[in-house]
């Protein structure tokens, strides 16, 4: 099997994850996540009028499909993209209810199982190491990721201190990272999450790769050092520390935590959806078993409570909450549960207008800024609203690379690029915030 290789720097780190594989392989399945995704498909649906919504509404319920861009199942509305993963056996039945219904779709993914196996887009155990120690051009474990904070913590103790803010529903640290050069005086400070939704790995990647480029430009970028001097960054590469575990060991387009629910079997709460601002309104199901569920209570998930009480201690100095998604290419601002402007828009809207140009210069990709509510769609109980509401002045949130072609499974050689032009965009807010705006 490609996906093996040879792993010639392989750390222990890795041997429970390679043991799991060997041992799904000497079960007879020879297949990464144990072949689960074996003729699924991914499909582009556009639902041209209300009725056509309507009824995909119906059907992708009754099929339970896995939608890609996120939101739920009644996201799906008239003239609105919508990708949905569908399993092996419902995507006949989907197939053929399209084309008698005559409803535009395209088939973005013939076979997921391939397209995962073809190694494009999996943890790479080729080489896990670039020349100057560590290999940010690839996916890492949570162990990895965990791994490579402590050893940052070592060796950059000038610029870096290591923190846990509490422990996840299943027992795991919730690291955190301090950035900036230690100093008396009063300074503000810059949260950052990644990894909010587990199967977005652009994500945790984007958060070790703007690490990297501190520490490695601090001496001789006047803005990187400007910025690292007169900021904190608080970065927290994965936030749903669970779930992306799940995502590496069970179930690659896994999304929410891990939590158990007393009356369901499913699990998991979607950690974008359990902030106390309109909890469990518009855009945020009910259901234990819906990817949107906004959990039993607000703040239910101990990583959201945790994050919360950072932010509450902390909101006096943190001037911005930067959070990452994927995908869509998007910078979005607040208000995500509502379709109205915020005060001071103007000064929201110029740092996202010029942060887009930012990254649009490097490598020519478009996003789309603007008010999460009308840009992406309503949905209640996010992070930035929260934030925002909180007394935070500046939130965004990215949705990062692509628009649909790979989705989740944004191939490794993309990291690259992706970062580079995220960087510039993050840079170019982060400057915005040393200047006064009206
Ligand atoms: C597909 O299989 C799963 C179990 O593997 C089952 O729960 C589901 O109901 C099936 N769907 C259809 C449409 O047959
Ligand atoms: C990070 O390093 C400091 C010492 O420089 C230590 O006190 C702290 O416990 C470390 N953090 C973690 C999470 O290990
Ligand atoms: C931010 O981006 C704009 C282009 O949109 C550019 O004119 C400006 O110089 C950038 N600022 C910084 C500090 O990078
Ligand atoms: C709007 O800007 C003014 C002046 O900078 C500031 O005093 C006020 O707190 C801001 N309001 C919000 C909601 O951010
Ligand atoms: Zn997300």
């Amino acid at each position: 099997m490609k996906f093996f290789g040879k792993p010639r720097s392989q750390t222990a780190a890795f041997l429970p994850l390679c043991l799991l594989f060997l041992k799904s392989l000497s079960l007879g399945h020879s297949n990464l996540y144990s072949n689960r995704y074996a003729g699924d498909k991914v499909i582009r649906l556009t639902p041209n009028t209300e009725e056509e919504a309507f009824v995909l509404k119906k059907i992708c319920h009754q099929l339970k499909v896995d939608l890609w861009q996120p939101g739920g199942v009644s996201q799906i509305s008239q003239g609105t993209v919508t990708d949905v993963h569908i399993p092996h056996n419902g995507s006949r039945a989907l197939l053929t209810f399209l084309q008698e219904a005559n409803i535009q779709y395209k088939i973005l993914i013939e076979d997921l199982q391939k397209v995962l196996e073809k190694g494009s887009s999996l943890p790479a155990w080729r080489s896990r190491r670039s020349l100057s120690g560590y290999n940010y051009e690839v996916y890492h474990s949570l162990e990895e990721i965990q791994n490579w904070m402590h050893h940052l913590n070592k060796t950059h103790s000038g610029l870096i201190h290591m923190f846990s803010i509490g422990k996840s529903y299943e027992g795991r640290s919730l690291y955190v990272l301090k950035l900036g050069r230690r100093s008396r005086a009063y300074k503000r400070a810059v949260w950052m999450d990644c990894g909010i939704h587990a199967r977005e790995w652009i994500g945790p990647a984007f958060c070790q790769w703007f690490v990297k480029e501190a520490l490695l430009t601090y001496r001789s970028d006047p803005t990187m050092r400007k910025t690292l001097n007169h900021l904190y960054f608080y970065i927290m590469p994965v936030f749903n520390v669970d779930g992306y575990h799940f995502s590496w060991t069970n179930d690659r387009f896994w999304r929410k935590t891990r939590s158990r629910n007393s009356r369901f079997r499913c699990r998991g709460v979607d950690a974008n959806r359990n902030w106390r601002v309109k909890w469990c309104d518009e855009g945020a199901s009910m259901h234990p078993c819906d990817d949107t569920y906004c959990g039993p209570f607000p703040e239910s998930e101990p990583e959201v409570k945790a994050v919360a009480n950072f932010l509450r201690k902390h909101r006096k100095h943190i001037t911005a909450y930067l959070s990452f998604h994927a995908y869509a290419q998007m910078l979005l601002y607040p208000y995500s549960y509502k379709y109205a402007t915020i005060p001071n828009f103007s000064c929201v809207e110029s740092a996202a207008y010029k942060a887009v140009n930012a990254l649009r210069s490097v490598h020519g990709v478009q996003y789309r800024y603007g008010p999460a509510s009308s840009t992406l769609y309503v949905s209640s109980g996010s992070s930035m609203d929260w934030a925002y509401k909180n007394g935070i002045p500046y939130t965004f949130a990215f949705e990062l690379r692509d628009t649909g072609h790979f989705g989740f499974l944004l191939p490794e050689t993309l990291i690259k690029p992706t970062c580079t032009e995220t960087m510039l965009a993050v840079k170019n807010i982060t400057m915005h915030l040393l200047k006064k705006c009206p």
